[in-house]
Formats: C-alpha cells, sequence, structure tokens
C-alpha cells in the first residue's frame, strides 16, 4: 500500500509497491492488455463487438465466455480490449494477423503559486499573455489519482459555459455527485477494473480502507497536479502559515476534465487505456499524466501510455508526461516516446529553512516543512549511539525503522543519515524517532538536502558539510545539545533555478537518437491544492516530477488557446527552441547534486519560459506521417504500421528512414566516429513576420564540426516551412557525450530558435 503522506509524489516512486501484476486468485490467468491499433470502423459499438469476437476465439468461440473474461473493450480511440487470460491464450491473441501485442497489465507509480511568478507570469488571471480571452476554450485532461472538487481552486465563478464540442461527462460515485462538477471541472471519471481484477476489490474508507469509488481524491496528488496546471486564482493559499501568498495554476481559466487511473496500489494499464480511449473521444486539448513506467522502459507498443499518447497525439491533443524520480543516475529517463512531451524539474528561487542552533552557539540553516516545534533544546544525540540491541551501527545511524532504544531516545535530538541506498523515506526516518520519544531530528543528506519534508517532529536536513560540523560538536562536548527553530520561507534564492536530484536523466534508453527529456520545469517544494482526506490540509507542498509535468501542461493549455491549429509537434517546439539555459545569477544552469552546468539529458532544451514560448517564430513542426517514417526506422513493419493507423496504404519507405531523421526540436546522434561525416535532415515552420530572414549560429560540440546547409533561411510568409542540413565531422572522439546547439537567429536578434546537439563521439565504429 502507497504511503498516504507528505511528498506521495515522490514517495511512491521511490519505495516502489509491491509487484501488482500478480495472479488472480488460483485461475492461472491474468490481465493482458490486447492491442489492435486503430479502428477501421466509426461505429464505436461494431469495434466493440468484433472486440468480442477476437476475444471469443480463444474461448471456443464462445461469445458468453468472451464477455465474461473481458474486463474493458476499447473501441473510441482505438481498437483492442484488456481481458484475464491465460498465457496460452496471451500467446494464441499474440500470433493472430490483427493484433499489434499483447502484453501484461502493469501497474504504474505516481512519480505552486510562487513557481508561475518565478516562470514569468503574474499573479492574475489574464494579462501577461496574449489571447487569453480564448483561455476558457481549452481543456484540460488530468490522469491521476482524483480530484477534491470543493477546492477553491476549482471554483467556476464568472466562467463562460461549456464548450458545446465537449462530449465528456461527470460520473457519479462514492461520495461524487453530478453536482460537483461546473464550468470549470467539467469531466470527472474513474477506471479500476484492470486495478481490481489484479489486485482484488477495492476497499472504501467507509470499511477501513484508503480509498473511495469515485473521482474523489483521497491522496491530494491529483488535485496538486490539476490546481499546478489550471487552478484559479486563490487568495491566500499556504501550509501551515509557510508560502504564504496569492496562488494560480498556469492556465487559470482553461476546463478542467479528471480522468481518475491511480489508487493506492498503482495504477494498471488496462485501466490508463480505458481512459485514454475516453478523453480523446471527449475532446480534451492537453493530458497531463504524472506517472510512469520504471525505467528502463519497454517497447513502445508494450505500454499503455505510450500507446494512448500516440494516438491522442495523431488527434492533435499534445501528452505530457514526467520524466520519472530515478535521478541522478544515467538513462533513468522514462515516458520516452517522441510523441510524448517529458518534462525533467528544477527548482525555484523559495526555500524553506529551519536554524539549528547547537549548544556551542554554532547556527546551522537546513531544509524543513516540519509539522511540530521545539520548545526549548534538547540534548543531541547520533542515531549510531543510542542503537536498539539487534540492529546494526549502520541501521540505527540511518535511523532504520526500530532500530533506536527509546530509553536513550526520550526527549532528544537525534542526528540521523540518509544514505542513498536506503528504502525508507525522510518522512519515515521522523517516525521512527517520533516512535521512540524523540522532540526532533537533524537527517544528513549528503545528495539532496534541497527537497523540504513535513516531519512529524521537529527537524531539519543538512549536508555532508553541515552534517560534519554537527558530529564533531557531538564528539567535543560531554553535553550536546541543539534547538531546531520552526521553518520559515525564504524567497529569492540564488541560484535558482537548478536541475533537482531527484529528477531522472536521459539518454532514452529505446530510441538514443531521440532526445529525453524534453523540457524543465519547477518541481521542488510545489505549493498547490490538496485533498483535506490527507492529513487534513487543503494546500500542500511537495515535490517530485510529478509537479513539473502539470506546468508545462498549463503551458502547453495556453499555447493551444492562442494557436489552435498549432500540433502537439508544434507546442513542443514553440517551447523547447525558446527555453532559457542560465538561471537567476545570469549562469549557465547547474545540475544537483554535482553542481556543474547542466546539459541536454537532464534539462532538455532548458528550463520553459511561458511569454516566449508564445513567439517562437519558427517551429520545428511533425505530424502522424513523420512519426510513421520514425516507427519504419525503430524496426517496426508495414503490417504492423497498417494496424496501428487502421489505413492499409500504409507502408514504410524502400529505404529504412533514419530515426534522427524525425523532425524533432534537438539532434541526438548516439554513436558517430571520426570516420566520414554524418548529415540530418531538419526543416521548420514559418509562425512569425512574413518576409524574415534567419540565419544559423552554431556552438559546436568539443570535437566536432558542424556545417549548416543552407545557413541562411530567407522566409515570404506565414507557415512557409523550409528545410536544412546538419553536417556533422568529429575531428577529436571523446568517448563520451558532448553537448553543443544550433540557434536560427532573425536579422532583427528579436528571435532565437535554439535546439541542443547532442553527440556520443566515439574512436572507433
Ligand atoms: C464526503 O465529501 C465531503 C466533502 O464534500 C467530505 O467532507 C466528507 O468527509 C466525505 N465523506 C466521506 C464519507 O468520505
Ligand atoms: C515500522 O514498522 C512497524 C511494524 O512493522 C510499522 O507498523 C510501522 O508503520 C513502521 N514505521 C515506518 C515509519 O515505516
Ligand atoms: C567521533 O569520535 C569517534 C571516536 O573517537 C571517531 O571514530 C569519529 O570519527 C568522530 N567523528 C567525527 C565526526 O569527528
Amino acid at each position: 500500500m502507497v504511503a498516504l503522506a507528505v511528498a506521495v509524489a515522490f514517495l511512491v516512486l521511490v519505495t516502489g509497491a509491491s509487484s501488482a501484476s500478480a495472479e488472480t486468485s488460483g485461475s492461472g490467468k491474468q490481465v493482458y492488455v490486447v492491442y489492435m491499433g486503430s479502428s477501421v470502423h466509426e461505429e464505436a459499438e461494431v469495434t466493440s463487438s468484433l472486440n468480442h469476437e477476437v476475444l471469443a476465439t480463444v474461448h471456443s468461440g464462445s461469445l458468453d465466455a468472451a464477455r465474461e473474461s473481458i474486463v474493458y473493450s476499447y473501441k473510441h480511440a482505438f481498437r483492442g480490449f484488456s481481458a484475464k487470460l491465460t498465457a496460452e491464450q496471451a500467446a494464441a491473441l499474440a500470433g493472430r494477423e490483427d493484433v499489434v501485442k499483447v502484453f501484461k497489465s502493469e501497474v504504474r507509480h505516481l512519480h505552486t503559486t510562487r513557481s508561475w511568478q518565478f516562470l514569468g507570469l503574474p499573479m492574475s488571471e489574464m494579462g501577461g499573455i496574449p489571447h487569453s480571452s480564448r483561455h476558457h476554450k481549452v481543456i484540460l485532461g488530468v490522469f491521476d489519482t482524483g480530484i477534491w472538487p470543493e477546492s477553491e481552486s476549482f471554483n467556476d465563478y464568472k466562467m463562460p459555459p461549456i464548450p458545446s464540442r465537449w462530449k465528456g461527462g461527470c460520473m457519479e460515485g462514492e461520495n461524487f455527485t453530478r453536482k460537483m462538477c461546473n464550468r470549470k471541472l467539467i469531466g470527472a471519471k474513474y477506471y479500476l477494473k484492470g486495478m481490481e481484477e489484479q489486485v482484488g476489490p477495492m476497499v472504501s474508507r467507509r470499511e477501513g480502507g484508503s480509498d473511495v469509488r469515485s473521482a474523489r481524491d483521497t491522496m491530494g496528488h491529483g488535485t496538486h497536479t490539476a490546481s499546478t496546471a489550471a487552478g484559479r486564482l486563490v487568495k491566500n493559499m499556504n501550509l501551515r502559515g509557510l508560502a504564504s501568498g496569492r496562488a494560480r495554476g498556469g492556465a487559470p481559466r482553461a476546463r478542467i476534465a479528471v480522468y481518475k487511473v491511480c489508487w493506492s496500489p498503482g495504477c494498471f494499464d488496462a485501466d490508463l487505456l480505458a481512459a485514454f480511449d475516453d478523453a480523446i473521444k471527449d475532446g480534451v486539448d492537453v493530458i497531463s499524466l504524472s506517472l510512469g513506467p520504471d525505467a528502463p522502459q519497454n517497447d513502445y507498443f508494450m505500454d499503455a501510455i505510450s500507446i494512448g499518447s500516440f494516438h491522442a497525439f495523431r488527434r492533435g491533443i499534445s501528452v505530457v508526461g514526467s520524466v520519472g524520480n530515478n535521478g541522478p543516475s544515467d538513462s533513468s529517463a522514462t515516458n520516452v516516446a517522441p510523441w510524448l512531451l517529458t518534462v525533467a524539474s528544477t527548482s525555484i528561487d523559495r526555500d524553506f529553512s529551519s536554524s539549528i542552533i547547537l549548544g556551542n552557539g554554532i547556527h546551522l540553516e537546513g531544509e524543513s516543512l516540519a509539522m511540530e516545534q521545539m520548545k526549548a533544546k534538547a540534548e543531541l544525540v547520533y542515531g549510531a549511539e543510542v542503537g536498539a540491541a539487534s540492529f546494526t551501527t549502520q541501521q540505527s545511524s540511518s535511523c532504520t525503522n526500530g532500530s533506536l532504544d527509546a530509553r536513550h531516545v526520550r526527549g532528544k535530538v537525534v542526528v540521523c543519515r540518509h544514505p542513498q541506498d536506503v528504502e525508507e523515506s525522510k518522512l519515515g526516518k521522523s517516525k521512527v524517532v517520533q516512535a521512540a520519544g524523540g522532540v526532533g531530528m537533524i537527517l544528513v543528506d549528503e545528495l539532496d538536502r534541497a527537497m523540504g519534508v513535513s516531519f512529524v517532529v521537529a527537524g531539519a536536513i543538512v549536508g555532508n558539510k553541515g552534517g560534519q560540523t554537527i558530529l564533531s560538536y557531538l564528539n567535543s562536548t560531554r553535553n550536546p545539545t541543539a534547538l531546531i527553530t520552526p521553518p520559515k520561507t525564504v524567497v529569492g534564492v540564488r541560484p535558482a533555478p537548478a536541475v533537482s536530484v531527484f529528477s531522472s536523466r536521459g539518454p532514452n534508453t529505446i530510441t538514443p537518437d531521440v532526445l529525453k527529456p524534453d523540457i524543465a520545469a519547477p518541481g521542488l517544494n510545489i505549493l498547490a491544492a490538496w485533498s483535506p482526506m490527507n492529513m487534513e490540509i487543503d494546500y500542500n507542498i511537495v515535490s517530485g516530477t510529478s509537479m513539473a509535468a502539470p506546468h508545462i501542461a498549463g503551458v502547453a493549455l495556453l499555447l493551444k488557446a492562442s494557436n489552435p491549429t498549432w500540433s502537439p509537434a508544434a507546442i513542443k517546439s514553440a517551447m523547447m527552441t525558446t527555453a532559457v539555459s542560465r538561471d537567476n545569477e545570469n549562469k549557465v544552469i547547474k545540475s544537483m547534486p554535482s553542481g556543474k552546468m547542466a546539459n541536454a539529458f537532464e534539462i532538455g532544451g532548458g528550463q520553459v519560459h511561458p511569454r516566449k514560448a508564445q513567439n517562437p517564430g519558427l517551429v520545428y513542426d511533425s505530424d502522424a506521417t513523420d512519426i510513421l517514417k520514425f516507427l519504419c526506422g525503430s524496426g517496426y513493419d508495414s503490417s504492423t504500421l497498417q494496424l496501428i493507423t487502421g489505413d492499409k496504404r500504409s507502408a514504410c519507405p524502400s529505404s529504412a528512414p533514419v530515426p534522427a531523421d524525425l523532425n524533432y526540436p534537438a539532434i541526438t546522434l548516439s554513436r558517430v566516429s571520426p570516420a566520414g561525416t554524418r548529415s540530418v535532415m531538419r526543416s521548420v515552420t514559418n509562425v512569425g513576420l512574413q518576409n524574415i530572414v534567419y540565419h544559423a549560429r552554431v556552438k559546436a560540440p568539443i570535437g566536432v564540426e558542424v556545417k549548416v546547409v543552407p545557413n541562411r533561411l530567407a522566409f515570404t510568409h506565414y507557415g512557409q516551412t523550409l528545410s536544412f542540413i546538419v553536417k556533422f565531422k568529429v575531428l577529436k572522439a571523446e568517448d563520451d557525450y558532448v553537448f553543443g546547439s544550433l540557434t536560427w537567429v532573425d536579422g532583427g536578434r528579436h528571435r532565437k530558435v535554439t535546439i541542443p546537439l547532442v553527440l556520443n563521439t566515439v574512436s572507433e565504429d
């Protein structure tokens, strides 16, 4: 079961959950997804009966047995079903010519507002962005833990009527009536059949469980992400007085439709696909997904998020996903499909800080959101020295559950370590100290001391240096004491932004020649609305790439409102090419914990700049046809393409396209050697002024010569597309990834359209 606690976003992902693809009781059957590509029939009911017929073939032709075993029939946006099957039945279906892939339904995990002010948007619902009168026309789909409809962030004061094209609705359920939807919250649906088939019936809160059978959010995560992307302006949002002030979402006038796919055991593929099938049909413009598969990710067509988002992309819907919280190791990025907009996490210029006052008069600052206060100084002890029998010094030094001896902890402040590899959460350690009677905790985390945690005792996080100071003080005196002051809000912190330690990193493990993540946005210590069913608070401060993704979803809504005809690829390009690479000290954005300059595997194009993204000048556009070519280059054959598209004419070109030639707003080459040159094709579309000339400016990666042909592009009209070639010659191989950039600059230098150049230069092919 998932810990219902602060920083859910983070906890769920780092602690993982039990394997939920477990067999259902004794039958030897599991829930499989049978994905069959696009429907060839317009009528959903025709598609659905065909789905049943296909399933009946593994039930000796019995339609009744098919109906018995089916979990969902996918029939609106794509074709297929999920069903309880034996391995043999699954294999038989996988062998059919009309089936793309069969895979077990896996469990996925869940991976403010100063953050918008920090990104350059004003503290009002309008202003700062052109075309704000159109903002109420766009619709956000949030796939998450549901919503708290009573939150101030979702009030519909002065909202015009719901757009007539909207086909979604408000599903009634436990403690959720249709009346809870309004002109702001225009859709609320929930999906749990897949979850229940896999892990057993949901236990409601009324029966002592932690979920409710409706779109109501019991955890807070979904309420937080929805309000971050599109919450309304709230006058006084704060957590126990911290971070207090006015707060808003990115697109406060946009409509919200909630698709609850995550429950306390996790988010299941079968349910996720059902939500995609509905959301695409309902008419959302942008989907925000703060969850994902574990890295390394599987084949694109064996994962519900990749499949669902592919069909969304084809219908012009932007799908924004978090990159994951498995940083800082390399290749930890998930949600890596090129049709997704994948988001990394950065800090903002706000901190929550407590003072630690040692008995010798030394003051240290530590990060904290602690809920409890110390009234007076108390004796200071090191976990390792107050360990319970049967636990190692190692375990008690990191305050593992049960490892502290209450006789020596009662009434004291405990110093605990937080090594990199531990399973236990930081919040959990404060509970361990509390259980042993401690009044305070100082947590030494060498890697990440920036993430605020709502400790249940007075507490603060310090880094290695602070830890050393405290431990040598402990050693140097007979009666060590400490006092931890309550946390306070500090703004204007420098440098910011910086890449969060937990944010997952590239390269892309499925297609190394497509950059991931794409973009960075605030994900550290973000304040937004919450479900009071979790901790009885209306607002909460949490961290994770889960919090970064809805910032980008908010910007995507603003772009879609101003430019209704833009494709998801154009929206992605507008954000990536205008993103910023410098922090508030005007230095290159740094990556934590190393403090080194952040590279494209950490922040993609850079930190999003919502206002600049409104005026990108040029976009690197692509459509479903380009994605199909990309798939041909990635090993999918014509017959698979025909199923995916539902079009018998789809075919791969005779010479296989190169994945790096996908018109992506980044060039990534995973293997280039000094033998010969490599050429990559790109094209840009003018979305700015007519009669405008752009010149290429290159920052070449180390040891690489870069030529752009032609290096001058003269546009005569809006919407015009011009192509160019980028030629790379490796002069000296680094046997590592090297980074540079290509910028198209207009004559007046008003527009700079920048993409990252990323090359792994190897000595030998
Ligand atoms: C039902 O929702 C209300 C908010 O409308 C909440 O205060 C209450 O605790 C919920 N009741 C149950 C039984 O979940
Ligand atoms: C510690 O272990 C006990 C017993 O297994 C459990 O009830 C408790 O929830 C655990 N505490 C934490 C913080 O993990
Ligand atoms: C504290 O003293 C012990 C034993 O004298 C020693 O092993 C340890 O390294 C000292 N720790 C610090 C932080 O000085």
